[in-house]
This record gives C-alpha cells, sequence and structure tokens, in this order.
C-alpha cells in the first residue's frame, strides 16, 4: 500500500510517501520521501509556536513540497538504470492521510483542507491519522522484526506524557499520564527560564551536558503507587532555585547544573514509573517514541534500565523522533488494516 501522509499539527510542514506490507502481523515500512519544511526561525522570536503564523506557513509550503516530493521521485526514476527509457508516472498512490488531531486546529485544517482536494482531484481514499499514534508507531519505521508483547509504550512530547500498556500493536489501554503539564512543555518552560531560545527541549540537554546534577529537585509522584505525571512542580521548583540565587551567584556553570539537576529529576521519573509498569504487566517490550525521545540521557538510561529487566527497547529511528509525517503513514497504515476510521475534520484534543 503507498501512502501520501500530511502532517501540519503544529510548526513543521511535512508530507511523506511511504511503503507500507506485512499487514498487521509483521508491518513493514518503506519510506519513499519524507520532507520537512520546518519554521523554528519563524517563531523563534515569539519563544513558541504563534498558531496563526504557523497556519499562514502551512498554507504557503504544502504545495511546494507535494510538487517536491513528486520531483525527486521523478529524477530518482530518471537516475536509475533500469528505468532509463521508460515515461515518468506518478507513482500509484492507494491512500492519502492526513493528522487531523491533536494539535492546533488552524493548523490542522490547513493540512486536512490541502489533502481533502487532493484526494478530490485524483479520485483517492483519504483517512484521518491521529498524531499520538504516529509517535507511538513511528519506531515500526525502522524496525522489521516481530514484536514480543505484551509491551509498555511511552509517549513524551511536547504535549503529552502517556503510558500505555499493550497486548498487540492494535490494542492497548492508557495506565497513565500527565495530570498537568507534558514532559516536553516542563523542558520547553525550563529552557526559557534559564534564557535559552525555542524549541527548548534540545537547548536544556546541550547546556546539561556541560553541568552536573549537582541540585535535588523534587520527583514528583515518583513513590505514588498509579502511573500518572505531574511536571508543573518540578518546573516551579527550577523557577524558585533561580530566583532565590543572588544575581552575582547565577553564572554559566549554574545554569548548567540546573539543567543537568531538572533532566535528571524529569527523566528519573519516567523511567522509575516506566520499569514499574513493565514488572507489574510482565511486559517483554518497551516502546518510546515522541519528540523527548530525542533526549540522549533518556534513551541511555531507559536502554540500561530495559537491559537489565531483559526486555527489549524498542525506539524510533533519529529522524523520526520528531514530528514527521511517514509516522502518520505508519499509523493510519495499521488503522486501515484494523478499519478504525477517524473523521476528517480538526480535533484539536483527539485522544488514544
Ligand atoms: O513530538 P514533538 O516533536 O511534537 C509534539 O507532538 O509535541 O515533541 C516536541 C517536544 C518539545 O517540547 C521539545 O522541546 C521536546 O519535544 N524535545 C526534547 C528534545 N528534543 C525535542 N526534549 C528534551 N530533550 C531533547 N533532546
Ligand atoms: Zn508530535
Amino acid at each position: 500500500m503507498k501512502i501520501l501522509a500530511i502532517e501540519t499539527s503544529c510548526d513543521e510542514t511535512v508530507l511523506a510517501l511511504v511503503e507500507g506490507k506485512g499487514g498487521l502481523r509483521r508491518p513493514r515500512f518503506k519510506v519513499l520521501e519524507n520532507i520537512v519544511s520546518s519554521q523554528i526561525k519563524i517563531h523563534r522570536p515569539f519563544g513558541g509556536v504563534v498558531p496563526n503564523l504557523a497556519k499562514r506557513e502551512h498554507l504557503k509550503n504544502l504545495p511546494i513540497l507535494y510538487r517536491q516530493v513528486f520531483a525527486n521521485l521523478k529524477s530518482k526514476i530518471r537516475n536509475s538504470k533500469q528505468i532509463q527509457n521508460s515515461k515518468f508516472q506518478i507513482p500509484n498512490v492507494d491512500l492519502i492521510t492526513v493528522t487531523v488531531g491533536p494539535g492546533l486546529e488552524p493548523c490542522l485544517w490547513a493540512g486536512i483542507n490541502f489533502a481533502k482536494s487532493l484526494a478530490k482531484e485524483n479520485k483517492k481514499r483519504i483517512i484521518g491519522g491521529n498524531h499520538l499514534e504516529g509517535h507511538l508507531y513511528s519506531f515500526l519505521l525502522s524496525h522489521k522484526k516481530p514484536i514480543k508483547f505484551p509491551a509498555i509504550g511511552l509517549i513524551v512530547s511536547g504535549g503529552h506524557t502517556i503510558l500505555l500498556k499493550m497486548d498487540s500493536l492494535t490494542k492497548w489501554k492508557k495506565v497513565g499520564e500527565t495530570r498537568d503539564d507534558a514532559v516536553g512543555e516542563a523542558f520547553d518552560k525550563v529552557a526559557r527560564i534559564l534564557g535559552l531560545p525555542y524549541p527548548g527541549g534540545p537547548e536544556v540537554e546541550k547546556l546539561a551536558r556541560h553541568g552536573k546534577a549537582t541540585i535535588d529537585f523534587p520527583r514528583p509522584m515518583i513513590t505514588h503507587k498509579n502511573y500518572d505525571f505531574s511536571f508543573s512542580g518540578l518546573k516551579t521548583s527550577v523557577l524558585y532555585y533561580l530566583r532565590n540565587q543572588s544575581p552575582k551567584a547565577i553564572s554559566y556553570k549554574l545554569k548548567a547544573n540546573i539543567a543537568a539537576s531538572f533532566q535528571e529529576a524529569a527523566i528519573d521519573v519516567l523511567i522509575q514509573k516506566t520499569v514499574k509498569a513493565a514488572r507489574e504487566f510482565g511486559a517483554e517490550t518497551i516502546i518510546l517514541g515522541g519528540g523527548v525521545a530525542t533526549n540522549k540521557k533518556l534513551r541511555n538510561n531507559l536502554g540500561k534500565e530495559t537491559r537489565k529487566l531483559g526486555l527489549e527497547l524498542l525506539v524510533p529511528q533519529w529522524k523520526f523522533n520528531t514530528d514527521n509525517a511517514a509516522m502518520i503513514a505508519v499509523a493510519s497504515y495499521i488503522n486501515c488494516l484494523k478499519g478504525k476510521k477517524y473523521k476528517i475534520t480538526a480535533q484539536a484534543n483527539l485522544n488514544m
């Protein structure tokens, strides 16, 4: 099944062409194209994403990326000796999919309207994609082997922190989520407190490399019996810690120590709860997804804990951690086979 996927839920316009095969038992994917147009430079002066600016950029970028996807394929075909003499034909697309949520409503609409008109013009089937399912399944873009279940899924993004118990790829139960800020949001807010630019997560990680985790910030809800998270109090502790320092004491070194200590506290909570869930539910596998999965400390520490338990950790390939459209193609391939449908309308708070 060849899928054209469109993702515009936040500040990246992304178009992907992905080939899916193997069915629900052994789904495998080949990413033919995944072209990203990032808006970081546009939103940076505002310290965060401005929804209407983002929408304007999506509207401008979508037709450009669409042409680019097919121009790239055309040149690949031309360069291939085997078919040098054959005429170029736009490869058959079996399905068009577009993120319908969760995300910023004006941004979602930009992608949805574009996808709808493409589907109509080309008489193609269109289905809605769930951004969170995309993050959950993004490891499948590089993982080809069978997956052992039960599994624990941990989704860590700018808007969500979710823990799932999965009995199969399509059967899961949410066992915990954040009660206030998402972990990525906490990274972004701490970055702002430390005077770092947007997007804050990668900046906090970079700064943390130059510091030591010497400050004992709280690990919210770490000992609670449930699997919920809370990151708002941790962020406030960072704010108060910095406020209580005399201006003279606020050096680069101190900020680096704060970044390292905050990062360690946030990661400790994520890992401890995930490991606890893996033990309780007898998991064989841990699946990690979402933008915060880019964080090396999180990947490494979770990897260590997973190995101690004799489990397998499945993570997305680097470039598919943050928002992309290939992951939406994967989620929609799976939903298509399962017969799960989302309305093709913007759903800012769509859940999983
Ligand atoms: O999944 P994503 O690209 O978009 C959403 O669906 O939200 O995640 C973006 C979030 C942002 O909060 C960003 O700061 C965070 O992921 N992030 C990181 C890192 N890279 C991105 N957080 C911590 N460390 C990183 N290296
Ligand atoms: Zn995302």
